[in-house]
C-alpha cells in the first residue's frame, strides 16, 4: 500500500479556547474534537494529519520551517490574530516552500477592518474561511486535491 500523505494542520494563538471562546462567532466545538474530525477525515481520504496549536509566533515559524525535512506534503494553517501581523509566518510559508491553505472558523473579511489584511495569504494557495469547525476539514479536502494533482 502506498504511505499515506503527511499534512500538518497548526492553529496559533488562542485557539486552544475554542468550545468557550465566543463561541457566537467560533463555534462549540473544541479544538480536540476539530482535530479528532480532522485526523479521521485524513484516514478516509488516505492521509495522516498532525494537528498541532500554540501561542506563539515563533513555534509556528519553527514548525512550518521543519515541515519540509519531517516528511509533510502540505499545511493548513490557522494562524489566528498572526494572521494579520505575521511577516515571519509568511516568510517562513515561503521559504517552505510547501503548498499550505490558510484556515479560519469565521470570515474575517466580515469583521472588524483590522480583520481584512491578512499577512499570510500571499503564501498560501488558497483560503477557507466562515464555516466554523468545518472550516479545517474542507480545506483538507481542497489541500489533497491540489497534491494528487501534483
Ligand atoms: C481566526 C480569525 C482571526 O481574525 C482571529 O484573530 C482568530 C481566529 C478564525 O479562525 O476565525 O484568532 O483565525
Amino acid at each position: 500500500m502506498a504511505a499515506a500523505v503527511r499534512v500538518l494542520c497548526l492553529s496559533g494563538p488562542n485557539l486552544q479556547l475554542l468550545g468557550t471562546r465566543e463561541p457566537e462567532v467560533y463555534g462549540k466545538a473544541t479544538l480536540a474534537e476539530i482535530h479528532a474530525r480532522l485526523v479521521a477525515r485524513g484516514r478516509e481520504l488516505g492521509a495522516e494529519v498532525d494537528a498541532r496549536q500554540t501561542n506563539h509566533e515563533g513555534t509556528l515559524v519553527d514548525w512550518i520551517g521543519e515541515a519540509r525535512a519531517s516528511g509533510f506534503a502540505g499545511i493548513l494553517l490557522n494562524p489566528g490574530a498572526y494572521t494579520h501581523t505575521s511577516i515571519a509566518i509568511h516568510d517562513a510559508l515561503k521559504a517552505v516552500s510547501l503548498p499550505c491553505v490558510e484556515v479560519h472558523l469565521s470570515n474575517p473579511d466580515a469583521r472588524e477592518p483590522f480583520r481584512r489584511r491578512s499577512r499570510v495569504a500571499r503564501a498560501c494557495i488558497g483560503r477557507v474561511a466562515g464555516f466554523g469547525a468545518d472550516s479545517y476539514a474542507l480545506a483538507l479536502d481542497g489541500l489533497l486535491r491540489v497534491l494528487s494533482r501534483a
